[in-house]
């Protein structure tokens, strides 16, 4: 238990010495800030692996961060981490160890689960020698589908990978697929499933020609509804297109399994040997790096998957050694709670400037919101102060021609993170080579815009007068941290992840929450069970609210039933 669970965040002198100093500060105004300081810049930015992270545009002064890092220090955020990485127990509500960060460590480290030793004590087996056997497992089976020699139930290769799979399951790997697109083989194409809507399973079967389609079933438990009745309407999909001979042995050319569930993955019919493992201490939104990451690994080969690797080691390290003051994750977490808390801001934005990271923020919303979406303590004591923020974004330039109105003008404060490349991932037809200064242009100018806006006095000179001034005035003092890496690489999308992964880390530590479980997603699940069945058969179900019902009751008129 940290500082803030014995005694209360908010009631920790660092809480309150944080209070009064945002008291005091005021509306910081960024204009004057950079005015009177030419090394505030430099001072604020950092270098976390190939990532350079400006925080100069944050409502900081010196005096802040320092407070922050107080905070950080009083709530014991580096003894937490340290624990995270030794491999102790510290998801306790499930108790489990936290050891995303063993996925990606090299072949020689030794990480142990504490209390895996038998009888619930002492220390486990290394864990390391397992991930790399698993890894190399994937390498071979990927090797295999990329080069043809894999090949299915008529002899024919396999030409599509269909990742079946939802949540952690879906998101990580159908985003860094989509982000490293520019190194995917063109012989064999990466479809993902994830909605229980029979849409999403029909669109992505559409074309495809079952003798040359594989399918990853990606399940941590393996008993995911939408997973399990997509799975097996892909197999029927199979066995009837395939004809009439195939198989048991068919399905077993063109199905494979990823999970931590040997028992679940033969109940459905695949066979243990085409199951690629991994481990209970590996959270679902904490785990594209692991076997869950096939699909992608078959689409981007295994030397670019691991690239990707030891971009998140790279980070992880960062995040382990950096000095607090220089560590990139523990900042971004605590500017998070500096407006979280302190400037009621109820959401955060991310907004890569590549259309390549379109996936990203949907993926962020499921890694940050799943994680810190908690009303209740470590002790299950509810907690007085705010915790996860609302993540949202797409891709720039898009945004701005929608919503970026509203982060300049607007009445809320929407603190944002703007994401850009040097380089762009692909080598461009020359046609297209101007276009990527013009959207890092863009990127710069938001950020300064955002920090800087525009004063009536600047406003007034441009021959604007009366009415139309205050409209045309832009307040600025909205804040940003501008992340730029040389070229969107495998290396920099794992070094991209693990920097969010380990800031949400930090917000959770401060907080006092665990991060690790998910036990809000239950519900919805369990009331799903009951009503289906009213849907489906009519069955009369005990309990449903007024509402409820009448709703069922009218969509059973709708569906004719
Ligand atoms: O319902 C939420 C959740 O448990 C996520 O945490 C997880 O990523 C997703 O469902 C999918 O779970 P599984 O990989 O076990 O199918």
């Amino acid at each position: 238990m940290n500082a803030a669970g014995r005694t209360g965040l908010d009631r920790m002198p660092e809480w309150h010495d944080l209070a009064k100093h945002r008291e005091e500060l005021g509306e910081v105004d960024l204009r004057e800030l950079f005015a009177k300081d030419p090394g505030r810049a430099e001072r604020h930015t950092v270098r976390a692996g190939d990532l350079h992270i400006d925080f100069s545009k944050h409502l900081i002064t010196d005096e802040t961060l320092r407070l922050l890092l107080d905070l950080a220090a009083a709530t014991d955020v580096t003894g937490l981490r340290d624990a995270m990485f030794r491999g102790e127990r510290i998801n306790t509500t499930e108790d489990r160890a936290v050891l995303h960060t063993a996925l990606r460590a090299p072949r020689d480290a030794e990480i142990r689960v504490v209390g895996d030793g038998g009888d619930g004590g002492g220390v486990g087996e290394n864990v390391v020698p397992a991930v790399h056997a698993v890894l190399d497992r994937m390498g071979a089976f990927a090797e295999r589908v990329r080069s043809g020699e894999w090949t299915g139930h008529t002899g024919r290769r396999i030409r599509t990978v269909v990742n079946i799979g939802i949540g952690g399951s879906d998101l990580g790997p159908a985003m860094a697929y989509e982000a490293l697109r520019p190194y995917a083989s063109r012989e064999v194409a990466i479809r993902f499933v994830s909605n229980v809507d029979g849409s999403d399973l029909h669109e992505a079967l559409r074309g495809l020609d079952p003798a040359e389609t594989l399918f990853v079933v990606a399940s941590k438990t393996f008993t995911t509804i939408e997973t399990i009745t997509n799975a097996r309407s892909a197999r029927a999909w199979l066995l009837e297109g395939l004809g009439p001979d195939a198989d048991e042995e068919a399905v077993a050319r063109h199905f494979v399994a990823v999970s931590t569930n040997a028992a679940e993955v033969a109940a459905f019919g695949i066979d243990t040997a085409n199951m690629f493992e991994f481990w209970d201490w590996v959270g679902g939104r904490y785990s594209y790096d692991s076997a869950i990451g096939l699909a992608l690994m078959v689409g981007i080969g295994p030397d670019n998957f691991h690239d990707m690797l030891a971009g998140f080691h790279t980070v992880d390290e960062h995040f382990r050694t950096a000095p607090p003051a220089a560590n990139a994750p523990l900042l971004m977490g605590l500017l998070g709670i500096w407006y979280n808390a302190f400037h009621d801001a109820q959401s955060h934005a991310v907004l890569p400037y590549s259309h390549y990271l379109g996936k990203f923020p949907a993926y962020l919303q499921q890694l940050d919101m799943e994680s810190n979406g908690k009303s209740v303590d470590r002790d299950g004591e509810p907690v007085r102060w705010q915790t996860g923020p609302i993540v949202w974004g797409t891709p720039g330039t898009n945004g701005q021609h929608a919503y970026y109105q509203l982060l300049h003008q607007g009445t809320k404060l929407v603190p944002a993170d703007l994401i850009g490349f040097a380089r762009p991932v692909a080598e461009l037809s020359p046609r297209l080579r101007d276009h990527h200064d013009l959207l890092m242009a863009n990127l710069f100018a938001q950020g300064q815009a955002l920090a800087f806006g525009k004063t009536a006095e600047e406003v007034r000179a441009e021959g604007v007068t009366g009415e139309l001034v205050p409209h045309r005035t832009f307040r600025g003092n909205r804040p940003t941290t501008t992340i730029l890496a040389p070229r969107l690489t495998p290396s920099v999308l794992g070094q991209l992840v693990a920097l969010y992964e380990h800031k949400v880390f930090v917000q959770g530590a401060v907080w006092n929450i665990d991060s690790f479980d998910q036990w809000g997603v239950e519900l919805g699940k369990v009331l799903a069970k009951r009503v289906e069945p009213a849907l489906t058969e009519g069955a009369e179900v005990s309990g449903l609210d007024a509402s409820t019902a009448a709703l069922v009751a009218r969509y059973r008129e709708l569906r004719g039933r």
